[in-house]
């Protein structure tokens, strides 16, 4: 399950204990996203001068980058509960009234995945968002009559990977909208100093940077590859991990140089390989490497493009220079038709 592996921004199973406790819980713990974090303390003091929940705050961008641990940050902050749920778990529109109508006052709902709402849950949604006030229709035909409810105030905190994919009637209700971009590598080096720290485990300069550099600049990952290595380091030395320790940790788990495991490999080789480098759409490439779409583009490809070693163009996904020449390849001198080569 590519959720499982280990450069998933995804979480699995075995991240969660571990990562509730290196989760930061305040937003002076939290490293890094700082244009988001200095935005999201003036909103929070606003509101919370004005004695009103902060305004509904969308979180976007790829899996790991701590959109749920905003989210509970944000909750801490205000100094109110959070509810916890997601897109596809509010079936009907009656589960999302049950959720609202249990609510107290002033608290936070988080809804992660909130594209995947049903069209008639997000109906439900739209008066809870602008009035904190629930709608409902009584009897079918000419004889129904529509009922408002009153409910909590409430701050509404969604999560998503897929903004594009968002209503833009759901977007819009949506006080502020923060995206969070992959870290860069000096938050990342921070981040898994701390979580080092926090595990009482021996982590020299040189291990922290070799941990921080396949990272993907994700925390999610780095903070997986710091307890792999951890594992690496206890069981084939004295516990305390090095650079030579790091390096041979994350060779043992197949993750290059700059984080990429074989599903970004076999991406990148079948675009070059089969497709002449592109450009090729992102389903024939899920198809050739038996992987979903969704996952390729959540999980995989936000990286190849950040990397610079995808381009998306609107006849599909080009190969660059940049990923020839990671892979060790010879640039091919073929353009994609119409296009000059991108190393001419
Ligand atoms: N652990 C995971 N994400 C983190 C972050 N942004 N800051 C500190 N620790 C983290």
């Amino acid at each position: 399950m590519t959720a499982d592996r280990i450069i998933a921004g995804a979480p699995n199973e075995e991240d969660e204990p571990f990562e509730t406790s290196l989760r930061p819980r305040r937003l002076t713990e939290y490293i890094g996203q700082n244009k988001v974090k200095d935005n999201l303390k003036i909103s929070i003091a606003a509101a919370q001068q004005r004695g009103e929940p902060l305004d509904h705050v969308l979180l976007y961008g790829p899996p790991g980058l701590g959109k749920t641990t905003l989210a509970n940050i944000i909750a801490a902050e205000m100094g109110v509960s959070v509810r916890t749920t997601s897109g596809p778990a509010i079936e009907r529109p009656g589960d999302l009234a049950a959720i609202l109508t249990n609510l107290q006052q002033d608290d936070v709902l988080f809804i992660d995945e909130v594209h995947r709402l049903a069209r008639a849950v997000e109906e439900i949604l739209y008066p809870a968002m602008e009035d904190w006030a629930l709608d409902l229709v009584l009897g079918k035909g000419p004889g129904a009559r529509s009922m408002r409810l009153a409910l909590p105030r409430f701050t509404l905190i969604g999560a998503t990977t897929r903004y594009a994919m968002m209503s833009p009637p759901l977007r819009d209700r949506f006080g502020s909208v923060y995206r969070l971009d992959f870290y860069d590598a000096d938050a990342i080096v921070q981040i898994v100093a701390r979580s080092a720290r926090l595990l009482e485990v021996e982590l020299d300069e040189g291990g922290t940077r070799e941990i921080a550099r396949r990272s993907r600049g994700t925390p999610r990952v780095a903070n997986r590859l710091l307890k792999r290595v951890r594992d690496f380091a206890q069981v084939m030395a004295d516990g305390s991990i090095t650079t030579e320790i790091a390096q041979e940790a994350l060779a043992r788990l197949e993750i290059d140089q700059l984080g990429l495991d074989d599903v970004d490999h076999k991406v990148l080789l079948t675009v070059i390989e089969k497709f002449d480098g592109g450009p090729v759409g992102l389903d024939t490439i899920a198809a050739a490497i038996s992987e979903e779409a969704d996952t390729i583009m959540d999980v995989y490809e936000p990286y190849l493009l950040q990397l610079g070693f995808l381009q998306r163009t609107p006849r599909g996904r080009v190969a660059t220079k940049a990923a020839y020449e990671h892979l060790g390849l010879p640039p091919h001198g073929r353009a994609p038709a119409g296009q000059p080569t991108l190393w001419s």
